[in-house]
């Protein structure tokens, strides 16, 4: 498909089109054809035929083949990254920031081909061998969301194609643009077309069908903590293998021993990154009772520094919000924190370039019986909250279903280690606010899932152990 002639306003939704917007204009930039029932089903069948040959390949073939594909995408890295901020909305030198960290995957998974060994282990009776062999698990979905196009299908893909898998994605309708075009270059570095498909439209018909069918072995999800856990019903009939790298409520804790300038720097770039629309950003910012009133100023003044604006236009870093049922979502809890006693330190409601712009807004005053403590808010709040002991405030970060990611400042070392082995979290940042790479795992625990993305660990998820006992 080629992604430059959607833009036809014929092809309307009663001909089985849906319209791509462009968040920060409201403007339709594409026009893009859903998949349905039967066109998935024989995708999922093609997929198959194509897995079985490609499992057969050498590594090294596979180890090119990615390699090759993350060179076409940083050739392509302009193109890729005008794309997303028109479809997604977030600032170019963001968007160019995810077009290097998607194309990082393929890199890292390239390289980790290559290292797919097997296993002896000592006999435990005379005479007979015991092999393990690590096989690809076979055809496998994704359904990945808008807020990174391009990252969290490579974070995906990657691990799969390496491990001699194939891939359904099911990506967001938000944000279709950057996958067709990742599939124009999959084919062109060489990949076989069926061994990678991009599949679009009604989200609950393709969610059921990749789940329910017993050829898809594997489906790796990343978005709410609502739909994953539809997804691990629906997956039940199938059992097929799964990742979930769902919601997160992340704590954010400056101790008052921290260095408040690195402080400072990790909450900007953790809380406002995209936007807030993360899974990872920092959603509730505890800060201890001796620096809060310093924080808050320093913060006040940093975060006035941020240019809102289209992604697309020089100096800005701060985009729109992805629709308006994200503008909505942060009025709401906005307005249930200030109820209860929350004070807003800057902004706080839209921006005066309206549609679906937001202003960066700062509250102070926040406690834990707010809705902004207990639930995701994947929007551009930054809310403080006072703590005095490191006992009491480990509490009550873990006091959250949820279990992402977490951040700790402080320069005292023994507390950095207690506080990392404390939280609740499949991730911990200390000192820093900005965790994500290629080399490490990324995941998290209780409600926010389960699985392991990116890393030498990530390829597990996408292969299957085979115990073969040979008797002499
Ligand atoms: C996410 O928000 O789900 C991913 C963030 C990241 O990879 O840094």
């Amino acid at each position: 498909m080629n992604i430059f002639e959607c833009k036809d306003v014929s092809h309307n939704e009663a001909c089985g089109y849906f319209s791509v917007n462009n968040p920060a204009t409201n403007e339709i930039i594409a026009y893009v054809k859903k998949t349905n029932k039967q066109e998935l089903e024989q995708i999922i069948l093609d997929s198959k035929k194509a897995q079985i040959e490609y499992a057969k390949s050498l590594v090294e073939y596979r180890s090119d083949l990615l390699y090759r594909f993350y060179e076409l995408i940083i050739e392509n890295k302009e193109f890729l990254a005008e794309l997303m901020t028109k479809e997604q909305g977030k600032p170019l030198n963001e968007s160019l920031g995810e077009v290097v960290y998607a194309a990082s995957f393929l890199k890292w998974f390239s390289q980790q081909a290559r290292n797919i060994n097997g296993d002896i282990i000592s006999q435990k009776v005379k005479g007979q061998n015991i092999f393990v062999l690590r096989e690809p698990i076979g055809v496998c979905a994704a359904i990945t969301p808008w807020n990174f196009p391009l990252a969290m299908i490579t974070r995906k893909l990657a691990p799969a194609l390496a491990s001699g898998c194939s891939m359904i994605v099911k990506s967001a309708s938000q944000t279709p643009l950057s996958a067709y075009a990742l599939q124009m270059l999959f084919v062109k570095a060489g990949f076989n077309d069926k061994l990678f498909v991009v599949v679009n439209g009604d989200s609950s018909e393709i969610g059921e069908v990749l789940c329910k069918s017993d050829i898809v072995r594997k489906l790796s999800f990343t978005g709410s903590s609502e739909v994953g856990k539809k997804l691990y019903k629906q997956c039940s009939s199938s059992l097929k293998k799964l990742s979930l790298e769902l919601g997160g409520n992340a704590p954010f804790i400056v101790f008052d021993d921290a260095n408040l300038e690195d402080a400072i720097r990790g909450i900007l770039a953790s809380k406002f990154r995209n936007s807030g629309q993360t899974c990872i950003c920092a959603n509730r910012i505890y800060a201890q009772s001796r620096i809060y009133d310093e924080l808050c100023d320093k913060l006040v003044v940093e975060i006035s520094k941020m240019k809102v604006g289209n992604g697309l236009c020089e100096g800005v870093n701060f985009g729109p919000l992805i629709d308006a049922k994200a503008i909505e979502r942060v009025k709401n809890q906005i307005q249930n924190a200030l109820s209860k006693g929350a004070k807003i330190l800057l902004g706080g409601s839209k921006h005066e370039l309206g549609g679906n712009f937001f202003s960066p807004t700062l509250l102070s005053d926040v406690t834990d019986e707010m809705i902004i403590a207990q639930e995701e808010t994947f929007g551009p709040i930054a809310p403080i909250f006072k703590f005095d002991t490191e006992e009491e405030v480990l509490i009550r970060a873990n006091d959250t279903q949820y279990g992402l990611a977490s951040y700790v400042f402080t320069n005292n070392y023994r507390r950095q280690w207690r506080m990392a082995e404390g939280l609740e979290y499949g991730m911990v940042g200390i000192n820093t606010g900005l965790i994500s790479n290629e080399v490490a795992p990324f995941g998290g625990v209780k409600h926010s899932g389960f699985g392991r993305e990116g890393s030498k660990y990530g390829i597990d998820e996408y292969m299957e152990l085979k115990y073969i006992c040979l008797n002499m």
